[in-house]
């Protein structure tokens, strides 16, 4: 939510403004309400700031013909405080033009501080939570009674290493005044050659360059020219030149630098040919599956979870798991839930991370909670983690984005290996995260003695022919994209699960709301009856996940949940298992899955909903990738 870049190098006069407006393109999708860059040069720092998506900014540098720069900062926006005005975007400026900023996050005590600053003589131009913090750098900077900050910067010569210790040093005052939650990259005229960045509890990482470096919410916003990159933990203070990078502890005191390298290429983060990023991302499934599947067995054909660093004393003690996620990551935990409780015999819940602290859980240090999260950075997600620990749980991490804050503050991780994902929203991190609860399942089963080590050999196995049967799908997308050409006028459907179903019918209905603006709700099936069979009335879309007939019990049900809502007029689409003829009869058109074990099918019959969406809001004419309203890494509470 809300994405940053900074860029400090010597290397071609245009270079800061490209970097930047390169990154922000890479990181719109985490907020597109406004965007902004401020460069800085020998003669002052040029702002630009424009409402909407970033080619309205693009066009505005264009028109301003802005002078080369030393340094730049950009931000694009999903507004919190103040509607998307250019007012309102950043970056934000001191009066005198000296500094200029940009935020991602909130800051809780904003009015407090803005009172103080206009009770002082300040005046303000935007509405943003912002603006006090450029006002705040400016006040301790000038102040003679700030405390100095007497380190090195690496790279700075005399004139930059005075600028950048009075940047410093009023950086730690200023952050040390703010609550709530915040990455922060300022420029100052005074010397247009440094970057003073800090974070707490909002994302920044670091890329190291040849003679230039640069600043991101995330990798993707420098990853065409460095995968050198460098994590910055929380309440750590950065100055970033041309030729160095000093990391600061709350203390002041200089850190070493944590150094990894990024290891996937720009070019994951491109179309590469496909309309949309959502369109390849659902494409990537197979690939995204099968490499979160890949190296977990041992030599003796034993699942091996070594990334896990929790003891197996540990997990042998575990009384309750408790599996936290927001929207789709939430469903996945609702998929697995099936499948754990069912190999381990462990009660498992799954919250919405959003909820959990609030309701006072049971969380003691038997509990293990598995927070599963694609970008490791949904703030509600943290805050759950936090109350977790606090409370003496362990926490397993399953996240796609290694080095992010909630791989950093679980106990241990499990990286589901989807590649990054662009579009808002969410697809191939799904069928991953899915895909790494299982094999987190099987692990506890193995290590618990749930399983014998060739049952689960065997589960593994049958995991992995799912990436094929994904692909057999995908090869037969056209059917499903044909039919949702024709329901562009739909502005209503339900969708009907039962069993694993279930939450597969919230996350067809949760990408049909965000992508397609067109109101669906997921129901469990047998629940049809106690209420919401009376939404269904003539020509009403009714999607419904049929379980294999396999398993009888579940799937005669369904069958006669099917005739319930035709008898009342519904249009019926059913996503059924190839060979089930059962369903022709009851439906205007059945969407085939391959047979898979019957906890796997999610991983199947989720595919057909996410293309059904992807195509109706193509033919809507939406923007698949960047719906309304909606940014991709929601750091806000
Ligand atoms: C829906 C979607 C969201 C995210 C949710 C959690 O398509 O993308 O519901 O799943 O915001 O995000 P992460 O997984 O990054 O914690």
């Amino acid at each position: 939510m809300c994405g940053i870049v900074g860029h400090v190098g010597c290397i071609g006069a245009q270079r800061s403004r490209e970097v930047v407006m390169g990154g922000l393109a890479r990181l719109e999708y985490r907020g597109y309400d406004s965007a902004g860059i401020a460069l800085a040069n020998d003669n002052g720092i040029d702002v630009i700031r424009a409402v909407g998506k970033l080619v309205n900014l693009q066009d505005a540098i264009d028109a301003g013909h802005p002078e080369d720069a030393l340094a730049g900062i950009g931000h694009t926006r999903w507004a919190t405080h103040g509607r998307p005005t250019v007012a309102n975007a950043h970056p934000h400026s001191t009066p005198d033009g000296r500094f200029s900023l940009v935020h991602n996050g909130i800051i809780e005590n904003a009015d407090a501080l803005r009172a103080q600053l206009q009770a002082s003589g300040r005046e303000f131009s935007s509405q943003t939570d912002t603006e006090v913090v450029v006002h705040l750098i400016q006040e301790a900077y000038d102040c003679a009674e700030t405390p100095q900050w007497d380190g090195t910067i690496d790279g700075a010569d005399e004139h930059t290493h005075s600028v950048g210790a009075r940047l410093i040093a009023a950086m730690r005052q200023v952050t040390a005044r703010l609550e709530g939650t915040f990455t922060l990259l300022v420029v100052t005229s005074d010397c247009p050659n440094i970057i003073v960045a800090a974070r707490r509890s909002s994302p920044l990482v670091i890329g190291l360059g040849e003679n230039e470096n640069f600043l991101g919410s995330d990798v993707l916003a420098f990853v065409e020219h460095t995968s050198r990159a460098v994590e910055i933990d929380q309440d750590q203070i950065v100055a970033v030149t041309a030729r160095g990078v000093t990391v600061l502890d709350q203390s002041g005191q200089r850190v070493p630098l944590k150094e990894y390298e990024v290891d996937f290429t720009s070019d994951r983060a491109t179309k590469g040919g496909w309309p949309t990023f959502m369109d390849k991302e659902i494409n990537e499934q197979p690939e995204g599956v099968a490499n979160t599947l890949a190296d977990r067995l041992d030599s003796h054909s034993r699942l091996a979870l070594d990334e896990l660093r929790i003891s197996e004393d540990v997990l042998r003690s575990v009384d309750k798991i408790v599996m936290i996620g927001c929207g789709t990551a939430s469903y996945a935990g609702q998929v697995a839930r099936y499948a754990i409780e069912h190999w381990c015999r462990i009660p498992v819940e799954v919250e919405l991370s959003s909820e959990f602290r609030y309701r006072d859980p049971v969380v003691t240090e038997k509990t293990l909670v598995v927070a599963i999260s694609q970008s490791g950075e949904t703030m509600d997600t943290i805050m759950a983690i936090r109350h977790a620990r606090e409370q003496g749980a362990k926490v397993v991490a399953i996240v796609n984005t290694p080095g992010s804050t909630i791989s950093r503050e679980s106990d241990a991780v499990l990286l589901t290996h989807a590649g990054p994902e662009i579009a808002v929203a969410s697809t191939k991190a799904f069928t991953a995260q899915v895909t790494a609860c299982f094999i987190l399942g099987l692990f506890l089963s193995q290590v618990r003695g749930n399983k014998f080590a060739d049952e689960v050999a065997d589960y593994m196995e049958k995991l992995g022919e799912v990436p094929g049967k994904i692909q057999q799908i995908l090869d037969q997308g056209e059917t499903v994209r044909q039919f949702a050409r024709t329901m562009v006028d739909a502005t209503s459907v339900i969708y009907l699960g039962r069993h694993v179903g279930f939450p597969v019918a919230l996350e067809g209905a949760l990408k049909l709301k965000e992508i397609c603006y067109i109101h669906a709700e997921g129901f469990a099936a047998g629940e049809l009856k106690h209420g919401p069979i009376a939404l269904v009335d003539e020509g009403q879309p009714v999607i419904i996940i049929v379980p294999t007939p396999r398993r009888p019990e579940l799937h005669n049900k369904v069958l006669a949940n099917i005739q319930e809502v035709r008898a009342r007029g519904a249009r019926t689409i059913v996503v059924a298992e190839e060979g089930d003829s059962s369903v022709d009869e009851f439906a205007e058109i059945v969407f085939r899955v391959p047979q898979v074990p019957t906890l796997y099918a999610p991983l199947l019959a989720v595919v057909p909903l996410q293309i059904f969406a992807c195509e109706l809001a193509t033919a809507k004419g939406l923007d698949v990738d960047q719906p309304r309203n909606l940014a991709k890494s929601v750091t806000v509470e």
